[in-house]
């Protein structure tokens, strides 16, 4: 983990109040992997006082840059977008452990819900980079919220898209109709996040078939490093309902089996 003045490459909007910003980092992007994330001083004026944490959307080695996909929610996103190319942002990164990529995988389903597709592209990324084939399924709010969809065609996947207003889908949740999807395949992990409903979903899908799932957990964060314990969870320990403890997103995650944050193995 490193903390680096990272000067910013590009900062523009996208989709509906969702922006990227690339940030060139030649040990960012020599380090991270997908699923980790790096916390962000949005102001030099320590106001907000508190880094902001941002996982990674593309982590470009050979270009020594990384991208982050933010959703404008608050004081310090907004802030986030008055950033000009030639600027500079102190970043601590990268953090948490990141998605498992199992070394025999040949088929993969990425399932998302809005901003949480952003750390499923990198991890799509490095999937095609390994010749795995990946399903991504990608759920939004309305058409005008789609993003990250392009660059998941332009890896290679197969990318189903759903958005809740109908336009592209229509059903109730983007795993509706996965059986009919995936029948006759074989996939050998699941992987998600951006909403705990969806994780539900797909964790009680992929249980009922003997797949592995991971969920990325989005918490609030103030020191990112496991210091603080401000990001705990209560998770299950193993397959006994009453088997619980507390994990630090921030340290043990943000990436967790399914089983251990939606039930019991
Ligand atoms: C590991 C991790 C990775 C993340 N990656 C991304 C990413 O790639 N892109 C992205 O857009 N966002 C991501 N987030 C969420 C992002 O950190 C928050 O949206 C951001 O910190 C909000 O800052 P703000 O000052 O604009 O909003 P605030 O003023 O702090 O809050 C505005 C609203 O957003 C809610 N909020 C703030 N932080 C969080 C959070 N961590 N989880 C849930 N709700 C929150 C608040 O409750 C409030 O309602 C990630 C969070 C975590 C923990
Ligand atoms: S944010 Fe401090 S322990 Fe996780």
């Amino acid at each position: 983990m490193v903390e680096v003045q990272c000067e910013v490459m590009n900062n523009r909007e996208v989709a509906g109040g969702v922006w990227n910003m690339a940030l060139r980092s030649p040990d960012l992007a020599g380090t991270a992997r997908p699923g980790q994330f790096c916390m962000l001083r949005v102001n030099r004026r320590l106001d907000p006082v508190l880094r902001r944490p941002f996982t990674f959307h593309r982590i470009l080695p050979d270009r020594e840059y990384i991208e982050i996909l933010y959703k404008v929610v608050g004081r310090g996103t907004d802030l986030m977008t008055g950033l000009e190319p030639g600027a500079f942002v102190d970043v601590l990164g990268p953090l948490g452990n990141g998605y498992a990529i199992p070394e025999d995988a040949r088929t993969i389903v990425t399932v998302s819900r809005g901003i949480g597709i952003a750390g499923l592209v990198a991890l799509a990324e490095e999937a095609r980079r390994r010749g795995v084939n990946v399903l991504a399924l990608a759920s939004f709010s309305n058409k005008d919220a789609v993003t990250g969809t392009e660059l998941l065609d332009y890896f290679g996947c197969e990318t189903a898209l759903h958005t809740d207003d109908g336009v592209h889908g229509g059903t109730a949740l983007v795993t509706d109709g996965l059986g009919a999807r995936l029948a006759g395949r074989q996939v050998d992990q699941f992987y998600t996040c951006g909403s705990r409903r969806l994780a539900m979903a797909v964790y009680q899908w992929s249980a009922g078939h003997g797949i592995p799932a991971q969920v990325s957990l989005e918490q609030h964060m103030a020191c990112g490093m496991g210091a603080c314990m401000g990001c705990v969870v209560e998770a299950f320990t193993s397959g006994k309902r009453d088997a619980k403890a507390y994990r630090r997103v921030c340290k043990e995650g943000p990436v967790f089996w399914a089983w251990e944050v939606c039930g019991v193995a």
